[in-house]
């Protein structure tokens, strides 16, 4: 069993650093991807506060021009499976390799309502290599809810998580 607990009165960059500690811990001597990634995003959930979905999009089609992100493990409402590269906020993060801060999600052009209540999101691409394996995706529905230091927490998430998960993410795409 792991017993992991937030401390909702910590600052925000020491919640992200036990995140990471956390997110470490339960990866460790695990293979399996979808395994590591339905516990993260159950730990992105139980640390990161005001969040109505979080989870991943896997990369399939590797660089091809036909690269899409399928739906990976995830907590919230049930989402769109399939998102083309360059379409949406997750698409935007798989076609740029960065980061994407949205602070009013009807603002963005493109954007793909997956939960009717979301007003925020941020994408943080899963980056191997310089190749785009997966994307974070953190949904609010409060409006601007992320910040920098968010991004930076999850960023440091992405790259913790990016070699334990490479192997069997390369292979899938
Ligand atoms: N809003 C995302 C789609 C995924 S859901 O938020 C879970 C986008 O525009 O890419």
């Amino acid at each position: 069993m792991f017993a992991f607990s937030a401390d909702p009165a910590a600052p925000k960059g020491e919640l992200y650093r036990q995140l990471c500690a956390a997110a470490q811990a339960v990866t460790l001597g695990e293979s399996d991807a979808i395994a590591n990634m339905a516990n993260v995003a159950a730990l992105i959930w139980q640390y990161v506060p005001g969040l109505n979905w979080a989870g991943f999009y896997r990369v399939a089609g590797g660089e091809t021009p036909s690269a899409e992100l399928i739906l990976g493990p995830f907590i919230g409402k049930p989402a769109c499976i399939r998102i083309a590269r360059g379409q949406g906020v997750c698409g935007a993060a798989l076609a740029s390799g960065t980061t994407q801060l949205v602070a009013d999600v009807h603002a963005f052009p493109g954007h793909i309502a997956c939960d009717a209540d979301s007003r925020s999101e941020l994408v943080v691409p899963l980056i191997h290599k310089g190749r785009v394996l997966a994307v974070i995706d953190l949904d609010s529905p409060t409006p601007a809810r992320f910040d920098a230091e968010d991004a930076a927490g999850i960023e440091a998430l992405a790259l913790l998580l990016a070699p334990i998960l490479a192997p069997e993410l390369r292979g899938a795409t």
